[in-house]
């Protein structure tokens, strides 16, 4: 049995666009409507109405903290605009989720954008990100007082590669060139962000917040032991794991280090093409592992040692989304229990881990591939509504009461 701190944090993760349903002003929107995404996201889980019933759901399952983000094109449908009625609309969630003993770990920006934003050029260019630090700034005066951790940004480098590089997202772009710069100006946006943040609790004499952003961490390995695949493999390491974490480091810009991860990469690259380095993966079966139903590999181990990896920083860390889609509920919990006795290793290692939130609370719209996946805690029926509590998330709540497992 290996026991986990005391108040350690539990929970799960959704994200607005995709749990809330009718975000009508973003650019997800607009992209699902011009079918450039397969699905549109329509009225989601109707978390935006049902939320309550989602965090009682929640507290039932013994979590204490829960990670949502405030979808910024509600606050700010039309530039300069912001809706009170929104912004109250978000003030309810997080008195919610304190009545039912859950600590709010906020995301400020997760992967959408206000649709004018999108239009003006987005990331693209470093004079926009003013209006990106306004929303921050007023989203932290209003909510300083309730609110300890806060996410700048969720997973900029996927933010930056897929819709830039891959072109599978809105804007559906295929540019290096462009996806570095929106890479250096979300970096350079995280960095004015983390210091509003502070400074808005210092004026407001508030104990100091924990701001990081959301990182995405993959296991890199390889399959044919060459030197390109070494070197490829080493390079998205180095490049996707840690670049944005040590620039941000550096800045000291990071109260923490948020964790996302989900599984193994296998480098093949066909060339030594920096395109092929950083993005060819391995379609073969060298070392088959158990797959989710998006055909990403199961790899628990790849978790201890990226967080052995990340001892060096000397900080907290908080893992901000772990989790599986999977029609088979069974494989679910052996995810979740691999992936705790990872954690719980490393734990004994020395690495400072504050907390393991799950993706996702409830089923949702996976982005690019629609409804179909199915990463929830809790079950949707899209038809009705109805929330149904998976016997994973009844077994997770088990060891979150026992502290153990
Ligand atoms: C993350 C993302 C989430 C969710 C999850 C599952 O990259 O932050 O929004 O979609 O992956 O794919």
């Amino acid at each position: 049995m290996n026991k986990f701190p005391q108040k350690f944090l539990w929970g799960a993760a959704t994200s607005a666009h995709q749990v809330e349903g009718q975000n009508i002003h973003n650019d997800w929107w607009q992209a699902e409507q011009e079918h450039f995404i397969k699905e549109t996201s329509n009225s989601a889980c109707k978390h935006y109405e049902l939320y309550p019933e989602d965090f009682t759901i929640a507290q039932q399952l013994n979590h204490n903290c829960h990670r949502f983000s405030i979808e910024w094109s509600r606050i700010e449908p039309i530039e300069g605009n912001f809706q009170v009625s929104e912004i109250e609309h978000y003030r309810k969630i997080i008195a919610d989720l304190k009545n039912k003993g859950m600590e709010p770990v906020v995301t400020l920006h997760h992967f959408t954008n206000p649709l004018w934003f999108s239009q003006k050029g987005g990331w693209t260019k470093l004079k926009l990100q003013k209006y990106f630090l306004r929303f921050v700034d007023k989203m932290v005066r209003e909510f300083a007082d309730q609110v300890k951790f806060w996410i700048t940004i969720n997973e900029p480098l996927v933010y930056s590669t897929h819709s830039y590089l891959l072109g599978v997202w809105p804007p559906g772009e295929h540019s290096l060139f462009k996806t570095a710069k929106v890479t250096l100006n979300l970096a350079s946006a995280h960095i004015k962000a983390y210091r509003i943040i502070h400074q808005i609790y210092r004026q407001k004499n508030l104990q100091e917040p924990r701001v990081s952003i959301a990182a995405n961490l993959q296991a890199f390995e390889i399959c044919r032991p060459t030197l390109k695949n070494r070197f490829a493999a080493y390079l998205r390491d180095r490049v996707y794991n840690f670049y944005f974490i040590e620039v941000l480091l550096r800045k000291k810009t990071l109260d923490y280090i948020g964790v996302n991860y989900y599984g193994r990469n296998l480098a093949d690259a066909r060339s030594w093409r920096i395109r092929h380095l950083l993005l060819d993966t391995c379609q073969d079966n060298h070392y088959p592992l158990r797959k989710n139903f998006l055909g990403w590999d199961i790899y628990p181990q790849g978790l201890f040692k990226l967080l052995i990896s990340l001892k060096k920083y000397n900080l907290d860390v908080l893992i901000t989304e772990n989790g599986v889609c999977t029609l088979e509920d069974t494989l679910r919990w052996d995810y979740i229990r691999e992936h705790l006795k990872e954690l719980s290793r490393a734990i004994n290692c020395g690495v400072r881990v504050i907390g393991y939130i799950y993706w996702s609370l409830i089923d949702n719209f996976e982005w690019a591939e629609g409804f179909a996946p199915r990463f929830g805690l809790v079950q949707m029926d899209y038809q009705s509504y109805k929330r149904t509590i998976r016997p994973s998330a009844e077994k997770l709540a088990e060891v979150i009461k026992n502290g153990e497992i």
